[in-house]
């Protein structure tokens, strides 16, 4: 992989593309994916042009909340495969000049993990503190008002005890206690056997939880929930999340992983911008490399709002820190879903063209929209548990759609869930047919963003956002670079910074045309600029 002319790191320059492994491609006829399917596939990555694989976990595990219940954190769950399987997927994304991150999911184990059978046989056990534990309230029930994240009390009561143990996900994920020297040197075990074998990081799992207010503290009621929004609302998360002893726990993890050389973490972290900026650390006890940014997932399509949303951000990014966008994910809806699909090419776009790293969820580079879940067929335990508030992840979920042949190709059985409807016609193979599909504008957009380091990391200047239009310059010494993005559906004019004409057409979302001054409804254009005379 060729990466230009910059010295800049990989985590910087690349674009790491998401596997949820259990959907990607089944190799063995269980109905779910798994590593050898994985490698099968990887010529499909490497052709998009991507740099790094982020691997959804694939641990031992009674799936509960699908493989973020770990019961082992140095193995491969069986459904999966086997060590030796994933040493050779590791040997095959290396021979193809890409990385690959595991998914580190440090709150909380399985109920199943011997840690946490150990901590709950009796108060004695040397591992009782490696869990959270406390008795009731001085009146009976929970000891204090937290919410699990996928609704109901964060407690659950252990008769064999008579203590209640925390849960922020549900019941079969106990929270690890990161107070205890002794779970925290297991963990950081855990993580330095992977380093070991060779991966090149981590993404880690709602790494701002993993410390929680000494004393545990009632959370604040939030004064705007109201029935219908996600139970876990009712409470704001003051003293469960974002304690500073996380901070200096994400300094050791990163210690860890520059002892390495070359790798890089990437942590799940939804906070406003400020609080979410320190989780670069500082210059001299750095923290995560990229704490994951959602905001393109949870603001509105809309051209005046992207760009007070990347502006603000751009901002809280501190000089030793660097950005990164995220437009799709295993919890968040569909991107195509959400804008449909003329719009999500220009989501494309701006996510290959905004300043920063860029995650790519597999799926959408074939534009997989909105995926009907029959009841029947639900699997989401965040659904099962707050049913019909939108909460539902499976449809995000759903398998690589490869070919037209029998379950599209993704398995020689039924798969665990079902395929996109259009699957038929929306699949890699009938796209790769397709020069104007999705495919293929991503693998032009990254074959640019290749090519160009203006696109990766070149400066940002805002050019408009008020007419519906969202337009940006990036800029590395002489080179401009004009992206124009018309987010509505009326043609609107192409406005050029002053004293710039359009040189050359670089891509399009729409079949490539004459530039007449004009964005046509749905196009989005990357143009080189140069000065006119
Ligand atoms: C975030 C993960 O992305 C999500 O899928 C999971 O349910 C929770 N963390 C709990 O691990
Ligand atoms: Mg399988």
């Amino acid at each position: 992989m060729q990466h230009g002319s910059t010295d800049r790191p990989w985590w910087e320059r690349g674009v790491i593309y998401q596997i949820y492994p259990r959907s990607f491609q089944d190799s063995d006829g269980d109905g779910i994916g798994d590593l050898a399917g994985i490698e099968a596939r990887l010529d499909h990555v490497a052709t998009l042009g991507v740099d790094a694989i982020w691997l959804s976990p694939v641990f031992p595990s009674p799936m509960a909340d699908f493989g973020y219940d770990v019961a082992d954190y140095c193995g491969i769950d069986p459904m999966f495969g086997d060590l030796a399987a994933f040493d050779r997927l590791l040997a095959a994304v290396h021979a193809r000049g890409l990385k690959l991150l595991l998914d580190f999911v440090p709150n909380h184990s399985s109920d199943r993990h011997p840690w946490f059978q150990q901590s709950r046989s009796s108060r004695d056990d040397p591992r009782r503190d490696w869990y959270i534990w406390r008795d009731p309230a001085p009146g009976g029930g929970p000891p204090n008002n937290w919410i699990s994240d996928f609704g109901g009390p964060a407690w659950e009561h252990d008769a064999a005890t008579g203590q209640y143990f925390l849960h922020t996900f549900l019941k079969e994920q106990p929270d690890l206690n990161w107070r205890d020297p002794d779970l925290r040197a297991a963990m950081m075990a855990a993580m330095r056997f992977w380093f070991d074998r060779g991966v090149d990081g981590f993404r880690i799992d709602v790494l701002w939880h993993i410390v929680k207010a000494r004393g545990l503290p009632d959370n604040p009621v939030n004064p705007d929930w109201h029935p219908g929004l996600n139970a876990r609302d009712q409470v704001i998360q003051t003293f469960s999340t974002d304690q500073p002893e996380a901070h200096a726990i994400a300094a050791d993890m990163r210690a860890l992983a520059d002892s390495f050389g070359d790798r890089a973490l990437v942590g799940e972290i939804f906070l406003p911008n400020d609080r979410h900026a320190r989780w670069f650390g500082k210059p001299d006890r750095p923290e995560v490399h990229l704490p994951f940014n959602f905001q393109l997932i949870e603001n509105a399509w809309d051209a005046a709002v992207l760009a007070r949303v990347i502006g603000d951000y751009d901002a809280s990014i501190p000089a030793h820190g660097w950005p990164n966008w995220v437009f799709g994910s295993h919890d968040a809806p569909r991107i195509a879903a959400r804008i449909g699909e003329a719009q999500a090419r220009l989501a494309a776009v701006l996510l290959l063209t905004l300043r920063g790293t860029p995650t790519l969820f597999q799926g959408d580079e074939i534009g997989i929209g909105e995926v009907a879940i029959p009841p029947d067929r639900v699997r989401d335990p965040q659904e099962i548990r707050q049913p019909g508030i939108g909460l539902g992840r499976d449809r995000s979920r759903t398998p690589m759609p490869w070919d037209a042949s029998a379950h599209a190709g993704f398995s020689s059985a039924e798969p665990w869930l079902p395929l996109n409807a259009d699957w038929s016609t929306r699949n890699v193979t009938a796209q790769e047919a397709d020069a104007g599909s999705m495919l293929h504008l991503y693998r032009s957009l990254l074959a640019l963003r290749r090519a160009n380091a203006t696109l990766s990391i070149g400066d940002f200047a805002l050019v408009e956002a008020d007419t519906g239009v969202l337009a940006y310059e990036r800029r590395s010494g002489a080179e401009r670079l004009l992206v124009a993005l018309n987010l509505g559906g009326e043609p609107r004019p192409l406005r050029l910074p002053a004293g710039a004409v359009v040189a050359e057409t670089l891509a399009s979302t729409l079949p490539l045309r004459t530039i007449d001054g004009m964005l046509a409804p749905d196009e989005g254009l990357i143009l080189r600029l140069t000065e006119a005379d």
